[in-house]
């Protein structure tokens, strides 16, 4: 007797008809029009049935911190950081607590269980760091929270910032972050990428580094990213955030920098919603859209995802832990409307995303963790179109959240009453 057995999905590759079987915790088979005994049966009804999403670079010490103590006016990224700076004196760790758990509730009910959050670490109180593995071991019941140790206002520019970050790794957060374009100078930058990597490799953790979150064409950090990731042997452990000032390079600088980052096993996350909003803030007309080059770094094979990177903080009042609407948004921004586009940008925030997390038994394959979520949409493009509903999100086989069928009923004459706006069946 099987624990759970699905009939009748999509699934994200174009199969449909498909079924699934789970016994503890675990896919058993994937199959077409599987039959068996189960303690829970469900039939998808041809809908799409995806691997959860997986948010690869968010801030969780500052979600749901929106107007506190103040709205970011400017909208910049500067006035966010020193928004950020206001509050942290003000911030109380249960207070924190409770805004992680309240996003983490969003995030399962959005299908999102695997979420790696920067968390700042230039306050020699830590109170982030503590707070944040306290939400971390809360949550793991049902959400993968991974820690990066990210000194926001400079591992050399703040005073401390190096010892500061080095006890974050040691009460046990997971990845080393570094912000290399707001150290003091383009040198700093670059030490402190050295410095970081040299620190990842000696404990054996990964990077995760805010890299080049500037329109600044001349910041290069990247560069110097994927040269001590291959220095110090760390290919496909380390990963730059935003690298938005490749928006703005010339395309021959970026035609010898991509197949670098390709070289080095250096994958890259962009934060769709986030850049459109915060980069090219300086310019008149016409606006810079400020996201990296995600269809070039594609072509060139580097692994690309996208993450939220922040739902209502100092930074980005909007948001509701939905990583579809920032697989839109990348869509949308980086042009990538054909079906093969479109696709990729499910790709972003579903197996690229886990692939930078390092998750193990991530996917639909027989032997994966059975963690999925069955959407009201037809296929991946169907998904991000609708952002569509979650009709029910399981973790390791166990059901966590369920919301019913979305349907508008209209009163008209002569025409069919219930709309889902899922694609035709074809
Ligand atoms: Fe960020």
């Amino acid at each position: 007797m099987l624990d759970l057995l699905i009939t009748n999905a999509a699934l994200p590759d174009g199969r449909t008809g498909m079924s699934l079987a789970v016994q503890a915790g675990r896919i058993t088979e994937v199959a077409p029009g599987l039959q068996a005994q189960a303690h829970e049966a469900i039939d998808a009804q041809g809908y799409l049935l995806s691997p959860h999403f997986c948010d690869p670079h968010f801030h969780m010490d500052a979600t749901l911190s929106y107007g506190l103590p103040r709205v970011n006016e400017s909208g910049t990224l500067l006035e966010g950081i020193a928004l950020w700076g206001e509050l942290k004196p003000l911030l109380k760790a249960e207070d924190m607590i409770e805004r992680a758990l309240a996003y983490c509730d969003w995030a399962v009910a959005r299908g999102l269980l695997a979420i790696r959050s920067h968390v700042d670490t230039s306050d020699p109180s830590l109170l982030p760091v503590q707070a944040m593995l306290e939400v971390k071991k809360r949550v793991a019941p049902y959400i993968d929270l991974q820690l990066v140790a990210f000194p926001q206002d400079g591992v050399l520019r703040s005073p401390g910032g190096v010892d500061n970050l080095q006890r974050a790794l040691d009460l046990g957060v997971d990845v080393v972050g570094g912000i290399p374009h707001f150290e003091r100078t383009m040198e700093q930058g670059a030490s402190s990428v050295r410095l970081l990597c040299e620190t990842a490799a000696q404990r054996g953790l990964l990077v995760d580094m805010h890299c080049d979150e500037t329109d600044d064409p001349m910041s290069r950090h990247i560069e110097t990213l994927a040269f001590e990731a291959q220095r110090l042997g760390l290919q496909g452990r380390v990963n730059g955030s935003h690298c938005t000032s490749m928006h703005s390079m010339d395309n021959y600088y970026a035609s010898k920098l991509i197949p670098l980052i390709a070289e080095s096993g250096v994958s890259v996350v962009a934060n769709p919603l986030i850049n459109i909003t915060l980069q090219g803030r300086h310019d008149t007309y016409p606006k810079r859209r400020g996201m990296t080059r995600v269809p070039e770094l594609m072509a060139a094979g580097v692994n690309v995802a996208f993450g939220h990177d922040c739902v209502m903080d100092p930074w980005y009042g909007g948001g509701s832990a939905d990583m579809l609407e920032a697989a839109h948004m990348g869509m949308h921004v980086a042009q990538m409307t054909s079906q093969k586009g479109i696709h990729a940008c499910f790709e972003a925030v579903t197996v690229n995303a886990a692939k930078v997390m390092h998750l193990e038994g991530y996917g639909l394959a027989q032997g994966c963790d059975a963690s999925f979520v069955l959407l009201q949409a037809r296929n991946p493009g169907d998904a991000i179109r609708l952002r569509a509903n979650r009709l029910k999100v399981w973790r390791k086989g166990k059901l966590l959240a369920a919301a019913p069928e979305q349907v508008a009923r209209l009163d008209l004459p002569g025409r069919p009453a219930d709309v889902r706006f899922t694609a035709p069946s074809r």
